[in-house]
């Protein structure tokens, strides 16, 4: 008898379905007698002991199915040591579920945040394995995190159509695309999608060169500009401040998010018209491409096979066209950034994209 729990943590994303459905489909293959137990909304359910004994029926037609049929939700890692609505304490809750359930593993489907638990709980004795989802492809110890392609073509097809009205109006337009701190999605949605100008926190950007390139492209007789901007994207100014300084600018200046405050000072400075569109969560939503579909199911096909091999504590990675492993300790609490000297972004300052820097 095998009893494995699995839950899915933080902001969805594309083929986390597929993801359950790879271990759930290798692990029935292999024990005959696999007891899954699916928690509700992530380390919630976990905590509250509120889960579902899965079939294998529940693991069918799931494939191409966006969201996750476990539901997830975010719990901070900074809270953790505060206690529950009725007083209990987070951890000793999730270790008691784990133990009075008799489980064997833990398999927990998590971004950046949801790693940090996963790895307290392997500290405190579970044995805990973990696939990389996120569409920010932020996380450490994985070359892509599925998710990632899905929100990519997404995002990659909204700047396209932006491209159709833009040449119809002598406007410059700005798309603020999803990321958090990093500027993945908005580089490779910015080069897929055209863009002539990519603003991504890990490049603050000067504004002095960002009006350049918008006036440099009017003179030649351009008629519109297009800004793939990370929600994450800073202006230099930004950059010096202290996160405390950042906060109260941005209260005083009462911009919903960063794309409005450049908007703002585009027109302010060139006086030409701005439109901004957000695609905000559409990015995380709907079926996963057929890559991430792929890529999740290598990923839960080892998680599985790891199981099956009572090996824990780690993290099933994407090493380029491998699937591999690595430590949970060696992931947690790290964020994967852009590296600004890398060869994508010497290729994009190549093709004449303006990356807000002076080149
Ligand atoms: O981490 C995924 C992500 O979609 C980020 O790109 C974005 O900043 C954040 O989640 C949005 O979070 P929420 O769904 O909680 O609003």
């Amino acid at each position: 008898m095998l009893n494995v729990g699995m839950l899915t943590s933080g902001g969805d994303c594309q083929a986390l379905n597929a993801a359950i459905r790879g271990v759930a489909k290798t692990l029935y293959h292999y024990y005959d007698d696999v007891v899954i137990y699916g928690f509700t909304d992530g380390y919630r359910g976990l905590m509250k002991k509120e889960f579902r004994v899965m079939t294998e029926r529940d693991f069918s037609g799931i494939l191409n199915i966006g969201g996750t049929i476990l539901g997830t939700s975010r719990t901070q890692y900074k809270y953790i040591n505060e206690p529950l609505e009725d007083g209990s304490d987070k951890l000793e809750s999730m270790i008691n579920t784990y133990k009075e359930l008799n489980l064997d593993c833990l398999v927990i489907l998590g971004g950046n945040g949801s790693h940090k638990t996963a790895d307290l709980l392997r500290r405190n004795g579970l044995n805990i394995i973990t696939l990389p989802k996120t569409i920010d492809n932020d996380l450490e110890g994985t070359s892509v995190s599925f998710g990632f392609n899905s929100a990519l073509e997404i995002a990659t097809n909204a700047i396209d159509r932006i491209h159709t009205t833009a040449a119809s109006h002598s406007r410059v337009f700005i798309l603020e695309l999803m990321g958090h701190k990093t500027g993945w999605l908005t580089l490779h949605a910015g080069i897929a999608g055209g863009a002539d100008i990519i603003l991504i926190p890990e490049l603050p950007y000067d504004i002095n060169v960002v009006i350049d390139a918008i006036t440099k492209r009017t003179e030649q007789g351009k008629k519109f500009t297009i800004i793939a901007m990370a929600e994450g994207a800073l202006s230099e100014e930004e950059a010096a401040m202290t996160k405390k300084q950042r906060k109260a600018t941005w209260k005083e200046d009462g911009f919903p998010s960063p794309a409005f405050r450049l908007g703002s000072r585009i027109t302010a400075i060139t006086g030409q018209e701005v439109r901004v569109t957000v695609p905000g969560h559409v990015q995380r939503g709907g079926e996963p491409s057929a890559y991430d579909r792929v890529l999740a199911t290598r990923l839960g096909v080892e998680a599985a096979r790891l199981i099956v091999n009572s090996q824990f504590g780690l993290m099933v990675c994407a090493d380029n066209d491998q699937i591999s492993t690595i430590p949970l300790e060696e992931v947690a609490g790290k964020t994967k950034l852009v590296n600004p000297e890398c060869q994508l972004i010497r290729q994009a300052e190549d093709l004449g994209i303006c990356l807000g820097q002076n080149v």
